[in-house]
């Protein structure tokens, strides 16, 4: 029999994303009822390994539901497990998961939330291994964690790439251009994907499906032809186009993956403008899809999953992720959750309803 849960700890780890702080707030408001305390940890695993954290209370959480980022900090970088240090000007990687197991026991720790994505949930699998308590809840605007059908903070970017699609839209057909926007998607589309749909792209280039740079001048002719002299593409900032390899603006060997993406965008507008004729201008999206209130359904998804992870540690439900599976929340493995990525599919149904209206991948 495992021991009662008294103590969580909890952390936001990765980027950070709208509906942090309103699942900080869904695991502490009921804790309380659970005779639960809550120490929140600073800065992801940064803190957890360098021992820096504070006590949350009611009072700390009342009213963050609709605040942006995360009252904790939240870091991209610090995995426990390959710890970069800089030595004689060349950075080395270190295992710090002693001073994780440390610090648990200073702070008399039952378990872990840890509210993050693919990278946080492979960190979590890792500290289970190692013998340590940890409840995982999926985030990230990407969406691309596996085992849930939505991480939040997803809602929430889609909602500011439809947005801007709106706002571009009348400004490329009063000028007669092509807009290329860039999103946010490192290996997968879901942004461009939603947020291309429901901003009406004409054009959405993701990095699952590599594309024809041909077929993408194809359909801004097509458009032409039907009397539209203006396009909307929406672009992921991982695609790519058939033998080429994803944009970089850098690598830096801190982070957790070290890849930063960037460039896609204004690519994608120079050649289509070399090729097409038609004057083209590049709007990227970057961290405002980062930023700001989460939607109506980021803080109904957010809170829920807070209490819900509250909960699981109240069964000791360990090594298991909160993950939302239709409309209700369930709890999966987090080695499930970190199998694969959940990538976009040919025959996912939002590729062959975008299809159906028109829109283009590029293939
Ligand atoms: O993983 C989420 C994400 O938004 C990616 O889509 C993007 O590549 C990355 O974060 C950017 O991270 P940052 O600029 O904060 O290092």
């Amino acid at each position: 029999m495992s021991k009662k849960v008294r103590r969580i700890g909890v952390l936001t780890g990765g980027g950070d994303c709208p509906g942090l702080n309103a699942v900080i707030r869904g695991v502490t408001k009921p804790a309380q009822d659970y005779g639960m305390s809550v120490l929140g940890i600073l800065d992801g695993f940064e803190g957890l390994v360098e021992g820096r954290a504070k006590e949350i209370k009611n009072s700390n959480v009342s009213g963050i539901l609709a605040q942006g980022g995360t009252i904790l900090g939240s870091s991209n970088k610090g995995d426990p497990f390959h710890w970069p240090v800089e030595k004689n000007g060349k950075i080395v990687i270190e295992n710090r998961v002693e001073a994780v197991k440390r610090n648990f026991e200073a702070w008399n720790l039952d378990t872990l939330i840890a509210i993050g994505g693919d990278g946080t949930m492979h960190i979590s699998q890792e500290l289970g291994e190692e013998g340590l308590n940890v409840i995982g809840v999926p985030k990230t605007i990407d969406n691309d964690l596996n085992a849930t059908d939505q991480t939040f903070g997803h809602d929430s970017a889609v909602f500011v790439v439809s947005e801007a699609l709106d706002r571009l839209h009348t400004t490329a057909s009063s000028h007669h251009r092509v807009i290329v926007v860039e999103v946010m998607g490192r290996y997968a589309g879901w942004i461009a994907l939603h947020g291309g749909i429901a901003g009406g792209a004409d054009i959405i280039l993701i990095p699952e499906f590599s594309y024809s740079w041909e077929k993408v001048y194809e359909q801004i002719h097509k458009r032409e032809l039907m009397g539209k002299k203006f396009s909307l593409v929406c672009v992921a900032e991982g695609a790519k186009a058939i033998g080429e390899t994803m944009v970089l603006k850098g690598n830096d060997l801190k982070r957790t993956d070290p890849k930063r993406l960037g460039g896609i965008g204004e690519l994608v507008a120079q050649n289509i403008e070399a090729n097409t004729g038609r004057e083209t201008r590049v709007t990227v999206l970057g961290h405002l899809q980062r930023g700001g209130s989460p939607t109506p359904f980021d803080r109904i998804l957010s809170t829920k999953y807070g209490a819900y992870a509250i909960e699981m540690a109240s069964k000791s439900k360990f090594g298991r992720m909160a993950a939302l599976k239709g409309t209700e929340i369930k709890h999966v493995s987090i080695d499930e959750a970190v199998a694969n990525l959940k990538l976009v599919k040919e025959d996912t149904q939002a590729v062959e309803v975008a299809k159906s209206v028109g829109i283009s991948f590029g293939v």
